[in-house]
């Protein structure tokens, strides 16, 4: 088991990639604070990863809220004693070019994609200091390495997260903490089903999605979480401030 007894803090887990990684944390030992807004999806995921190895517990918080961020962390050090690992991985997706988005939609965007990232880090990183080292981990996406049409909110969230990503790994490459990015391309997620649906002609847009995969087919949210738990576990040691693509060649 490559992250038994390792306290583990997962937000987004209520669903998509974050719900695959608190399983895949949790198979590999890891006692993991499964943390999302909405709590009643966290708890069919903690429901899920039971009987694994490791064990997962609900924590329902807004991460975009400097409270709650703090309540979450300091919920993980009371409950296991400290906190080794941080997954930043909840965001929203909204469209638009930047003569379309609302004033209040990019707040929104940047509160919950980047701000987040930039209060987990700033109250998880004392806690991890005083382990003697840590690890984080950011969900960008490769939106956050090329451009992308009609994403605009979107894409600077996610250029902002690879930034301070890279900001944190030099910042405390002496504490042994080691910061890494995970750049998804298109995952089969229960969110980008929605969208997909909610289109205005569902199956042309699904089949617009899988026309633009080189590989014809989405990432699974399985596939993303397994490129977590390498992020997380002493093999990839000689990592830091790396921006990790996993897109079936979409950014080529
Ligand atoms: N699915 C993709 O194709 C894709 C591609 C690249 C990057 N990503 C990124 O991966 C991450 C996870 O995406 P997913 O597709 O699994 O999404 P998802 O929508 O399936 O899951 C996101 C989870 O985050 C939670 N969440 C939303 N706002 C929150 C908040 N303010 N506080 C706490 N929790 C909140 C939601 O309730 C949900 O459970 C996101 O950062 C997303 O931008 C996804």
């Amino acid at each position: 088991m490559r992250l038994k007894d390792r306290i583990a803090l997962i937000t987004g887990a209520g669903a998509g990639i974050g719900r695959a990684s608190v399983m895949a944390f949790t198979r590999e030992g890891a006692h993991v604070v499964a943390v999302d807004v909405n709590e009643s999806t966290a708890a069919e995921t903690v429901a899920l990863a039971r009987g694994s190895a490791g064990e997962a517990v609900v924590f329902r918080a807004d991460v975009s809220r400097s409270a709650e961020v703090q309540a979450m962390i300091r919920f993980a050090v009371e409950r296991y004693g400290g906190l080794d690992i941080l997954f930043n991985n909840a965001g929203i997706v909204q469209n638009g070019t930047v003569t379309e988005t609302p004033e209040d939609e990019w707040e929104q965007t940047m509160a919950i994609n980047l701000r987040s990232v930039f209060l987990g880090c700033k109250y998880a990183i004392p806690e991890m200091r005083r382990r003697g080292g840590g690890v984080i981990i950011n969900t960008a996406s490769v939106a956050g390495l090329v451009g992308v049409r009609n994403r605009a909110s979107y894409s600077a969230s996610k250029m902002g997260i690879v930034g301070l990503t890279r900001s944190i790994a030099i910042d405390y490459i002496q504490d042994n903490i080691r910061a890494n990015a995970i750049c998804p391309g298109t995952v089969d997620t229960p969110s980008l089903r929605q969208r997909i649906a909610q289109a205005e002609d569902p199956e042309a847009a699904r089949i617009a999605f899988l026309a633009r995969q080189p590989m014809g087919r989405l990432g699974t949210p399985e596939e993303i979480a397994a490129l977590a738990v390498y992020l997380a576990a002493e093999e990839s040691a000689y990592m830091t401030g790396s921006a990790t693509v996993i897109d079936g060649g979409l950014s080529l």
